[in-house]
């Protein structure tokens, strides 16, 4: 099984990318967007396809790293965007619920916007290696962090991540959004990997 990694997803597989990033991350986006067609909708209208990971094998996309720099990330809708796809009430009410999940990204620093791999592939190291990437290319970059967030309940992606080097450097409980958006989960944790020229972990990849 041969894996091929791009640093953005060819038009052809933007579909297959919003249905795994949308399955993957449902417990934080379909309760703001509405349900899970209306996420692939407004996901579809608001991607910006070179903002990210994507691995590929046999022409199937099977894995998706959305990146996010201080120029913006891969879901990156406008207030205008969500305004015209919902209508003004809920358009501001979803839009806050998107503003709240934003993480406000710093010139030295790229935040990971959630990461999915197929279900099929998952267990054989596409996570890992598009971590690995993503350091790789921030390193190239001058980047001197990457962030990301996990929720409290998805105890499998925190310890890779632990596992990679990442950091708990905070928690934060989201009441009262979890009753205001419905979400299945009460903690976002952030973890942090500090970038420097000793880490050689990756240069395999
Ligand atoms: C988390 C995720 C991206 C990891 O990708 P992956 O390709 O399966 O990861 P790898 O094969 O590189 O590493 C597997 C490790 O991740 C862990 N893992 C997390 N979720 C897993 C899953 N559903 N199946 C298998 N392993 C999983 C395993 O414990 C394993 O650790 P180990 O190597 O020490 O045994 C992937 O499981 C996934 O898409 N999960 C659903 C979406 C998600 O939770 N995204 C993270 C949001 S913050």
């Amino acid at each position: 099984m041969t894996f091929t990694y791009q640093k953005s997803v060819p038009p052809e597989l933007i579909n297959s990318a919003v249905s795994l990033y949308v399955d993957a991350l449902k417990d934080k986006v379909v309760p703001v967007l509405g349900d899970t067609t209306r996420a692939i909708s407004v996901l579809t209208d608001n991607l910006v396809p070179g903002r990210c990971l994507a691995a590929i094998c046999d022409d199937k996309l099977v894995g998706i790293l959305a990146i996010q720099t201080a120029q913006g990330g891969f879901f990156s809708p406008s207030m205008q965007s969500i305004i015209s796809e919902y209508g003004w009430v809920q358009g501001l009410y979803r839009y806050a619920g998107l503003f709240f999940l934003h993480h406000e990204t710093k010139c030295d620093e790229w935040y990971v916007d959630g990461i999915a791999v197929d279900k099929d592939m998952r267990g054989k190291k596409v996570g890992t290696a598009l971590l690995g990437r993503l350091e790789i290319m921030a390193k190239e970059n001058g980047i001197r962090k990457i962030s990301l967030e996990v929720i409290d309940t998805n105890e499998r992606a925190r310890s890779l991540y632990r596992r990679l080097g990442f950091v708990e450097t905070k928690q934060t409980a989201i009441w009262p959004f979890n009753y205001l958006y419905k979400f299945p989960f009460k903690t976002v944790i952030t973890m942090e990997k500090e970038l420097n020229d000793d880490n050689k972990f990756y240069q395999s990849f």
